[in-house]
């Protein structure tokens, strides 16, 4: 069904507050974010993710959040919000939001009046216990900055459940009022343009962890059917792209028979390309694809390179944890967060290498799904770890060599949070009006990646196999759609090689290059041994490009 836009679409996650500041005030702002909408368009996106942009005492980026139905007022108003969508439509990007609804901020009304008054009945929108569980140390998310999972509350003279920070208290799904909650917060962002919504930490969503044995409770895959089916008649078209990193034997039930969630994130896709990516083998991103399950009809993956979060390596022994840490050179003490992950953007990791930071993003662009991009990756930024925690990498987004890069006229001190200015992506050098003036910039570079990308809808829709090679370093892989088929090599080692594929024979008659590192020789007909530079790749259509 070609109305699966989803499957042909790159998205791009944002968060308004980092973006620019429309008004001068030091904060991101949906006027400054209207203001570039054609950048982002021009880029070739047609999804815009946008981060939590509600009312929030932001002691999690917004992810904690104290009123559903408006705008944070430090970046604009519900008219502002409308004016987005509706300019966004005009350039034919759709717009997703952050549903954030396993918590409430601690400082939401209907926490703040479940603990006032046991009667209320807000009491049971939240997850309560007289006594401390014994279990509450244990599945702690955030080590190290969080200590348990039950907290008391003085006022309420009891301990609330919270999944994530002691300020995020865990919403009962189970209580059906709370559901009813959930769709309405839906309903309203749906009549005021959105296309669906990113949705948060969606495994806790739909835990039973402290909550009463009612009907709801023993069946809770059935909520993400419920959520589906709300979604499909208020508006047909809109998606929910799922936050889910659970084992592969759990994860099939997240897609359902293409009648729960369309799009789910793929962790095990990031994790393994990333070990990939360290270790210069193609081996561990094979078996990684290899070992999800295959979506449904209507179901998707959604890969990335890095997301606003730590570089979560979960999935992964302490031995290839290390591993990744020891051939990125990094420093532990420094980057490492929450037992698990790394705090930092991509380019640090592979010493700012445009080769390696390259072959990365047309892996991406490449993989069996749907590519999704975190701001400021097309120019390739960096971080500040002199910032707290997944902060880091939070950093306002690199316009040009104006002061405050562009993001903001305040004055520096009064900026959300400061700009990188040390070199090498200090905001000076590293910026998108010098990028847009330099040929060989990785924004052009992948303005035109996106580009081919779209016009090689095969690696979003297709049926896709991994194609045999004679060098452990390459990554190759085919995907057929209706009646196109394209192939891409990347070549995961420093070495140039001439690699040698276990091509079909219909294949092999005439291989055309659609993106490539550096100009190759044409490929001849018939021949199964390809060269590829060190870090290359090279996208081909398989029977000529027909334009
Ligand atoms: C998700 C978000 C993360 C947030 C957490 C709690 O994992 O990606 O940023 O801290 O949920 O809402």
């Amino acid at each position: 069904m070609i109305d699966l836009w989803y499957k042909g679409a790159v998205i791009y996650c944002l968060d308004v507050e980092v973006y620019m500041d429309g008004n001068g005030d030091g904060v991101g702002d949906f006027v400054g974010l209207i203001d570039r909408l054609d950048y982002i368009a021009g880029l070739g996106i047609n999804c815009i993710w946008l981060m939590p942009f509600y009312p929030t005492p932001n002691r999690d980026n917004g992810y904690d959040i104290t009123d559903y139905y408006n705008v944070d007022p430090r970046l604009g108003t519900l008219g502002d919000f409308v004016e987005f969508t509706r300019q966004a439509s005009h350039r034919g990007l759709r717009v997703i939001v952050d549903l954030v609804v396993n918590h409430t901020s601690t400082d939401h009304p209907w926490f703040q009046a479940a603990c006032k008054d046991k009667n209320s009945k807000y009491r049971d929108y939240y997850v309560w216990a007289e006594e401390k569980p014994e279990n509450a140390e244990e599945g702690v998310i955030f080590p190290g900055y969080q200590e348990s999972t039950w907290t008391y509350n003085e006022e309420a003279g009891a301990y609330y459940f919270h999944r994530f920070y002691d300020h995020q208290a865990d919403l009962n799904v189970a209580n059906p009022e709370v559901r009813e909650e959930i769709y309405k917060v839906m309903g309203f962002w749906l009549q005021l343009g959105v296309s669906g919504f990113r949705v948060d930490a969606v495994p806790f969503l739909i835990e039973l962890e402290g909550i009463k044995d009612t009907a709801e409770a023993k069946d809770p895959l059935l909520f993400l059917k419920e959520i589906r089916n709300f979604l499909s008649w208020r508006r047909g078209d809109a998606i929910v792209l799922a936050e889910v990193n659970e084992p592969m034997d759990k994860i099939a039930d997240y897609f359902g028979d293409g009648d729960r969630m369309q799009l789910l994130f793929s962790f095990l896709g990031n994790q393994t390309l990333t070990l990939a990516l360290a270790r210069e083998e193609a081996t561990p991103l094979i078996e990684g694809l290899k070992a999800q399950p295959v979506p449904p009809d209507v179901g998707q993956w959604a890969y990335f390179v890095r997301n606003h979060d730590e570089l979560t390596l979960d999935k992964l022994s302490d031995a290839e944890q290390n591993e990744i840490l020891q051939r990125f050179g990094q420093d532990k003490e420094q980057v490492w967060i929450y037992d698990r992950g790394i705090r930092r953007r991509f380019p640090p990791l592979v010493d700012n290498d445009p080769r390696r930071i390259r072959l990365a993003y047309s892996l991406m662009l490449t993989l069996p799904g749907t590519p999704v991009l975190f701001y400021g990756e097309e120019i390739g930024m960096g971080d500040d770890l002199s910032i707290e925690e997944r902060n880091a990498i939070r950093t306002p987004m690199q316009w040009s060599d104006q002061p405050n890069g562009g993001f903001s006229t305040a004055d520096s001190d009064k900026l959300v949070r400061s700009v990188i200015n040390e070199e090498p992506y200090g905001y000076q050098q590293l910026n998108v009006i010098a990028q847009r003036r330099d040929p060989g910039s990785l924004l052009n570079w992948m303005e035109r990646a996106i580009r081919m990308r779209k016009e090689c809808p095969e690696f979003g829709w297709g049926q896709w196999e991994i194609i045999e090679t004679d060098n452990p370093a390459v990554f190759a892989h085919r995907c057929e759609w209706r009646k196109g088929t394209v192939i891409a090599l990347h070549n995961l080692s420093s070495q140039s090689c001439v690699v040698s594929l276990q091509l079909k024979d219909e294949d092999a008659n005439c291989l055309t290059d659609v993106l490539e590192d550096q100009p190759y020789e044409g490929v001849e007909q018939g021949c199964h041994d390809i060269e590829l530079e060190g870090y290359g790749y090279r996208w081909f259509r398989v029977g000529g490009v027909h334009l």
